[in-house]
C-alpha cells in the first residue's frame, strides 16, 4: 500500500470524522491538553467554526489512501505561531504524521514556528524533532484529558537560512 500522503482544504465533509477521531480515549490522554468533553458535539461544532472562520489559521485536512486521516494546522492564539497535529488511531505508526507535517511545513514558512506536546507524549515528540524542531522551553498547565496540572514541552523550529521563510 502507498504511504503517500495528500494535504487539502478542510471540508464540512471531514468534520463528523474528526469528531470521531478526537473521541479516542487514548488519543486524548496522549494529546492530553483537548476538550473538556470529547464528546460534547456542540461544543465541537462552535470550536471547529471558530477554527474555520479565523483568516489567521492555516488548516489542512490529511489524506492518506483517499481517505481523511486526520488535520494539521497552525494558529496563533496564544501569541507565537503554533502548529497541532491529530491522526486517527488506525493511522498511527505508518509514518504519516511525520509526512504530513513535512509536507505543511513547506506550505507554512513563518518561522520561528512553535509547537507543544505533554512531556510523555513521545510518539508526537519524535515527529517534531523529525521534522526540525528542537526543544525550546518546558511549562506546565492543566490537562483536561489527565484531570490536573503536567509538564509540557515547547518546540521551535528556527529559520533555515538555506530557504525563503518568513518572519
Ligand atoms: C502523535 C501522532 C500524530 C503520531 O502520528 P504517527 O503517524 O503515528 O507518527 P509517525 O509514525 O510519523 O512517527 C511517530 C514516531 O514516534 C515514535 N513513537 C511512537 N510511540 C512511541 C513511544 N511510545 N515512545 C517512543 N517513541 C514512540 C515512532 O517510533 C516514530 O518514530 P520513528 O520514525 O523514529 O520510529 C498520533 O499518534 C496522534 O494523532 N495522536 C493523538 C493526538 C496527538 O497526540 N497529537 C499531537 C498533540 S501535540
Amino acid at each position: 500500500m502507498t504511504t503517500e500522503i495528500q494535504l487539502r482544504d478542510v471540508t464540512e465533509e471531514d468534520l463528523p470524522i474528526f469528531f470521531a477521531q478526537q473521541l479516542d480515549p487514548d488519543a486524548n490522554r496522549m494529546a492530553a491538553f483537548t476538550a473538556k468533553d470529547p464528546a460534547d458535539r456542540a461544543a465541537f461544532t462552535a470550536h471547529w467554526a471558530k477554527i474555520l472562520g479565523d483568516a489567521g489559521i492555516t488548516i489542512k485536512t490529511i489524506l492518506f489512501a483517499g481517505q481523511v486521516a486526520g488535520h494539521v494546522l497552525s494558529h496563533g492564539w496564544f501569541g507565537e505561531p503554533e502548529i497541532s497535529f491529530w491522526l486517527g488511531r488506525e493511522y498511527w505508526g505508518r509514518g504519516l504524521a511525520t509526512k504530513a507535517l513535512s509536507a505543511f511545513l513547506g506550505c507554512v514558512k513563518t518561522r520561528p514556528l512553535y509547537a507543544r506536546a505533554a512531556k510523555d507524549n513521545l510518539a508526537s515528540l519524535r515527529v517534531l524533532e523529525k521534522c526540525g524542531f528542537t526543544v525550546c522551553g518546558q511549562d506546565r498547565g492543566f490537562a483536561n484529558a489527565r484531570g490536573k496540572e503536567i509538564e509540557e514541552v515547547i518546540l521551535v523550529l528556527e529559520p533555515d537560512e538555506r530557504e525563503g521563510t518568513e518572519r
